[in-house]
């Protein structure tokens, strides 16, 4: 049989080269060439409508109110945390990508996820190019994976893993790594970006041509989109991302999409000596080194997806010794950072001109949302005027450059959890000040930057 014959297509133009280029001759772009398939033979075009139809569409439209509504059921992982990210469970014929750096902990959640799984729900086949059977069985024994019906597969062409779905026919199936796996109608090496395509869409069919939830794990380097998951986010039905400091022992699954539930869902774990542990109060594990009443530190209520967490928001101003300042932010945008400390000179008539300023989320969290600002801007002038604030004030808000304290969504979510958490006065946009609330703790209102340091730093 004569090799399929393949083309290099620009992922920017479309344009087509028989050979690789660095750079695409049409538009220019860099790296942009990715290896495809052309089909010349009729039969391979009509077994791709095949593939197709595997969806159950029979061709022609439908009416929409004739459409039955499904019910989806959600299949639980046995981990709750797992389960909230994935917005209550998995959904038959999905397919998730879970993303992360090496080593952060995802094969070991999945390992740990899939025993769960073959326990309550079905077999599970647990497909590894990285592993062999031995090395995933040792890991097995330290996570405690019993007697459970779970099929290990050390295999890296595609081809066989889809004859072995086909021959278990499993409830769940997992590929670690979708960036060590290859498909034979391929030249190009596992983990080039044809490679990786070519796997999730051969991937795709079988989820939803035999309903099985196929969970595919994606590495993803420093920069983000080395023929990396980037590429599948629009295939898959659910992109996981696995965040955390390798020196820290939380790790954190957020939805970065999810067609069957909320985005920005944050699931919270720790990783111990026998695998990840659901962390039930994230709250409690990132206020739990605090020490209250320092300067630079302020608490912070902040919402992931629907979920409330206190998180330290730590500052250090100090003298720079150098002629140009150093502004640095972990855990927050830097260019948010420079922005507020802008608004503090100008509109709180602190001098920050010859400091370097520091700030650091405690515990290895970042933060995305505004709601974070009226937190950063205590902590630095706390840090400025070298004292602390009161170890039971929580705050959020967001600062506009006029120094304007604007409302916030979910701010009633954010003071049940404070209050839960045993802080007795929280600091807010005045916007946000609801009477009906203040019941269990202090309510402050504030309007500007200004009016907030004052009620905070006194
Ligand atoms: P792993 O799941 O192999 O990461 P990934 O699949 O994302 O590359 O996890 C690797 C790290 O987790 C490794 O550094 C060791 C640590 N670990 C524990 O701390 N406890 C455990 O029980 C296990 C299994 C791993
Ligand atoms: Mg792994």
């Amino acid at each position: 049989m004569k090799p399929p014959k393949v083309v290099f297509v620009c992922q920017e133009c479309g344009a087509q080269a028989p050979k690789w280029a660095g750079r695409c001759n049409e538009c220019g772009a860099w790296n942009s060439m990715v290896e495809e398939r052309v089909s010349q033979e009729p039969t391979a075009a009509a077994a791709a409508g095949n593939r197709y139809s595997q969806f159950g569409a029979a061709g022609s439209a439908k009416l929409y109110a004739d459409v039955e509504t499904t019910n989806a059921t959600r299949l639980s992982s046995g981990i709750n945390e797992f389960d909230r990210v994935l917005g209550g469970g998995i959904v038959p014929g999905s397919l998730v990508l879970l993303g992360g750096e090496p080593g952060i902990g995802k094969s070991t959640l999945l390992l740990q996820a899939a025993a769960h799984f073959a326990n309550s729900v079905g077999p599970v086949l647990y497909a590894s190019g990285e592993e062999s059977e031995h090395q995933i069985k040792s890991r097995g024994d330290r996570l405690g994976v019993g007697a459970a019906p779970l099929y290990l597969l050390s295999e890296t062409c595609i081809e066989r893993i889809l004859e072995e779905i086909a021959r278990l026919k499993p409830a769940l199936v997992i590929i670690d790594s979708v960036q060590t796996v290859f498909s034979i109608k391929f030249q190009s090496a596992p983990g080039s970006i044809g490679q990786v395509r070519e796997a999730a869409t051969q991937f795709l069919f079988a989820a939803k041509g035999q309903n099985i939830p196929t969970v595919l794990v994606g590495h993803v380097t420093k920069d983000g989109n080395l023929a990396g998951p980037k590429a599948l986010e629009h295939v898959v039905d659910t992109v996981l991302y696995f965040e955390g400091e390798r020196h820290h022992s939380h790790r954190v699954v957020r939805a970065i999409k999810n067609r069957f539930g909320a985005v920005s869902e944050l699931g919270v774990f720790e990783m111990t000596g026998s695998g990840l542990r659901p962390v039930a109060n994230p709250s409690r594990l990132f206020l739990s080194e605090r020490a209250s009443g320092t300067p630079g530190s302020a608490v912070l209520c902040c919402v992931e997806g629907s979920r409330p967490i206190l998180v330290e928001v730590q500052a250090l101003v100090s003298t720079s010794t150098y002629g140009n300042a150093r502004r640095m932010a972990i855990g927050i945008d830097q260019n948010r950072l420079s922005l507020l400390l802008a608004v503090l000179e100008k509109r709180a008539g602190l001098s920050l001109a010859g400091d370097d300023v520091y700030v650091n989320i405690a515990g290895g969290m970042s933060i995305e949302e505004p709601a974070a600002d009226l937190s950063v801007v205590a902590a630095v002038a706390s840090s400025v005027r070298n004292r602390g604030l009161s170890p039971s004030t929580a705050v959020f808000g967001e600062v506009g450059l006029s120094g304007e304290i604007r409302g916030i969504p979910q701010a009633p979510l954010r003071i049940r959890e404070a209050v839960q958490m045993g802080f007795t006065r929280v600091v807010l946009p005045a916007a946000n000040l609801d009477p009906s609330e203040s019941k269990d703790c202090e309510l402050v209102g504030v309007r500007t930057v200004g009016e907030a340091l004052d009620q905070l730093i006194a």
